[in-house]
């Protein structure tokens, strides 16, 4: 008879919201957070997932959605827009629903994976393509949201970060204290800087004795935070991090220097190997862009940055479902047999 009740009602005397505030929630939260054997093998550390595929619409986006369309509720708004790589427009699609809203998405053309199209497809968004990239979407999210009747629910909304730093709440709550590192894939920035001002609450008011140290890892093709200038023509296989002006980039940045952390860069290449290694090895199916973190980590431990001993925590931020091209694109065609156990059985190794 007792399940979790969803980020707001779990942490409400940490949120900004009031005993008047609609609570619209799919209950997002409570994740999974999941002891990696073999990436703790490999880097002689503990190292655990954060996974965030787990939630409702299949992303951490969940987290802050139910923030935003709550305060948006609260404040009268009828329709909701925000630019999106995905994930965003998928959770913005779903918590509209919830809230009786009109949601609109401005998505890059042709650069979003087929089932995040589909999520805001059946939960009845109006979805606009975009004839450039996601820094375009966002630009023109903002603008339709200053001159129209519609609330911006992008990470630059505030309340968004204030959603999403509940994750770092949750790890903390089940490993009874911040860890060493804390690993995660950056595109916006609005996830390093939420888990960042989540670690540093909890630190403030003496639920964990420190921090820990923020490692983004960005795609090479979309790294304007390692190159220090906006990247024009931003591009990756991980198309929900393919972005070449992040919003947050100077909370990254904060995130980054406070905590004695580093923001590095992960090619495509170590991307789809992290990707089919927490598939193949940890039972783990998380979309490419998540993987970025775990190939972060390992990159780190090649180059022996990773210390043996240490506590790690790597977020995959969604679900490998969206995104399904990437584990059947080069996998042998499974063969045709018929219905026959001898056939079977010879086919499967087994005889
Ligand atoms: N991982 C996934 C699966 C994402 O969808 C995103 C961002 C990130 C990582 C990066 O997080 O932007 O806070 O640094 N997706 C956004 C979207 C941009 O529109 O869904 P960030």
């Amino acid at each position: 008879t007792h399940q979790w009740r969803g980020i707001i009602e779990e942490y409400r005397d940490r949120l900004p919201v009031s005993d008047t505030t609609p609570v619209v929630t799919l209950r997002e939260g409570g994740t999974p957070l999941v002891p990696a054997q073999v990436l703790s093998e490999r880097t002689g550390c503990e190292v655990h997932l954060k996974v965030e595929g787990a939630n409702p619409t299949g992303s951490f986006k969940d987290r802050g959605m139910t923030m935003a369309i709550s305060k948006a509720k609260e404040e009268g708004a009828k329709a909701v827009i925000c630019a999106s790589t995905g994930n965003t427009s998928a959770s913005a699609a779903a918590y509209a629903v919830r809230a009786g809203m009109v949601s609109a998405v401005l998505v890059p053309q042709g650069k979003i994976a087929l089932g995040k199209m589909g999520q805001a497809l059946v939960h009845g968004a109006k979805i606009l393509q975009v004839d450039g990239n996601f820094d375009d979407c966002l630009t023109l999210a903002r603008e339709l949201s200053e001159n129209y009747p519609v609330a911006l629910v992008n990470s630059v909304n505030p309340v968004r970060i204030e959603g999403q730093k509940t994750a770092a709440f949750e790890i903390v709550d089940m490993l009874g204290d911040a860890p060493d590192i804390h690993v995660l894939p950056v595109g916006n920035a609005g996830n390093i800087t939420a888990y960042w001002k989540g670690y540093t609450e909890y630190a403030a008011d003496g639920i964990a004795t420190r921090t820990p140290r923020m490692w983004g890892f960005q795609a090479s093709g979309s790294a304007p935070i390692v190159r220090g200038e906006v990247v024009k023509d931003p591009s990756t296989i991980a198309t929900a991090i393919r972005i070449g002006n992040p919003a947050s980039w100077q909370h990254a940045l904060a995130a980054r220097d406070e905590s004695g952390g580093a923001i590095d860069e992960v090619t495509d290449r170590e991307i789809l190997r992290a990707y089919r290694l927490l598939a193949a090895q940890e039972g783990v199916f998380v979309e490419p862009a998540s993987a970025a973190s775990v190939a972060g980590l390992l990159k780190a431990a090649e180059q022996g940055k990773v210390d043996p001993g240490q506590r790690i925590v790597c977020t995959v931020t969604g679900n490998g479902l969206k995104d399904p091209d990437w584990a059947v694109a080069g996998a042998p065609q499974p063969v045709t047999v018929p219905v026959d156990a001898a056939t079977a059985a010879e086919r499967l190794g087994l005889a």
